[in-house]
């Protein structure tokens, strides 16, 4: 298939984009989060063939888009706590959960009874949505397995040949999914952490309860409340370590190792300054700066062939600390290693 790829779309892309996905057709598009791998969310076939475009297995739900929160009310069963949420964070980096409404098709939902409802605020999926009469389907438009992508050029990288179009929109400014939270009643639990932070939540509801799969590895018969989260995610193909220690002692760890071709390290923006390597790649400067660069690095690693191991430091927890956290941990399979 030739995938038609506007790097910046106007008034007619958008109503080309919107025929495209009318009939059938998947359109990825920017998001503030990530890259959004869309389909018609009215529309079963879309839904099946956005699962074969992912490689991505069919009973994990897809999250429906929407120019306006007052749209949900179509799709889904609303409530006061869905509107505080919505008045506070949408448009933005919030997904809810809701009951669904039966006009959602069950392939979209992987035949669960509740839908994941988004109003994302990057212009361009914001347009796109308007143009549409109908919501948009979109899980992140990375190969399943692969760090979702974060610009125009990891979607090509996975997409291209696969699809009908691909729209631009620049980097994506935020560079992690979504916070994903499911109401009940008066209480919030956090399903995927985001850059809507615990602490931005928790003026909004009585407690928020953060799903123990998101920070250990789960026994037994324990399932994490998104199904979308048991998966290996986010992995590059080296291996990942997280360390854990004061500043003084990584800094000593990456000097020893820093040498090794076949070692990368991903490390904070001030040891970065002082370290030497040509696999060294830092982070950033700070918490924001670190889910923004996150995927990128990740899939840079993944193009340098010699390097089998990465390590960087354990991520703090702190506000969209615990987004980086989250998706780190599981880049590196839960390995972390004390330093003493
Ligand atoms: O930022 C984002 O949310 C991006 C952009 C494109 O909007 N989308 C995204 O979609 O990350 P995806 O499909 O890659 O991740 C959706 C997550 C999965 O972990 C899925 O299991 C969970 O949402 N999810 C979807 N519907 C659900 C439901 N009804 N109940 C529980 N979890 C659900
Ligand atoms: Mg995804």
């Amino acid at each position: 298939m030739n995938t038609q790829i506007i790097e910046l779309p106007c008034e007619a892309d958008y109503r080309k984009a919107a025929e495209c996905l009318r009939n059938s057709g998947l359109v990825a598009f920017p998001t503030e989060t990530v890259y959004g791998l869309g389909g018609n969310a009215l529309d079963p076939s879309a839904a099946r063939r956005i699962y074969a475009a992912k490689g991505r297995p069919s009973d994990n739900p897809l999250i429906i888009h929407l120019a306006y929160a007052e749209e949900a009310e179509k799709y889904c069963e609303t409530s006061q706590m869905f509107y505080r949420l919505a008045m506070a964070f949408m448009p933005g980096p919030l997904t809810v959960i809701l009951k669904k409404k039966s006009i959602i098709p069950d392939e979209v939902t992987g035949g669960l009874d509740t839908v994941a409802v988004r109003v994302p605020s990057h212009p361009v999926a914001h347009r796109l949505l308007e143009v549409c009469d109908f919501p948009i389907a979109a899980p992140s438009a990375n190969i399943s397995g692969k760090p979702s992508p974060t610009c125009l050029h990891h979607v090509k990288e996975d997409m291209d040949g696969k699809i009908e179009m691909i729209l631009g929109g620049g980097q994506c400014s935020i560079g992690v999914e979504s916070t994903i939270v499911k109401i009940d009643g008066e209480e919030l639990s956090l399903l995927r952490p985001g850059a809507i932070t615990v602490e931005m939540l928790a003026p909004f509801c009585k407690c928020v309860s953060v799903d123990p799969a998101l920070e250990r590895p789960l026994v037994g018969d324990e399932h994490p409340l998104a199904p979308g989260m048991k998966y290996k995610h986010y992995a590059p193909k080296a291996e990942v370590v997280l360390l854990d220690g004061a500043d003084e002692q990584l800094f000593s760890f990456f000097k020893e190792v820093s040498g090794k071709e076949d070692i990368g390290i991903l490390c904070p923006a001030s040891m970065f300054s002082l370290l030497s390597g040509e696999n060294t790649i830092s982070l950033g400067g700070n918490l924001a700066e670190e889910a923004r660069v996150l995927f990128g690095c990740l899939r840079e690693y993944d193009r340098r062939e010699n390097v089998k191991t990465i390590y960087a430091p354990l991520p703090s927890k702190e506000g969209i600390g615990l987004a980086v956290y989250n998706r780190l941990i599981k880049a590196a399979g839960f390995t972390v290693l004390k330093l003493k």
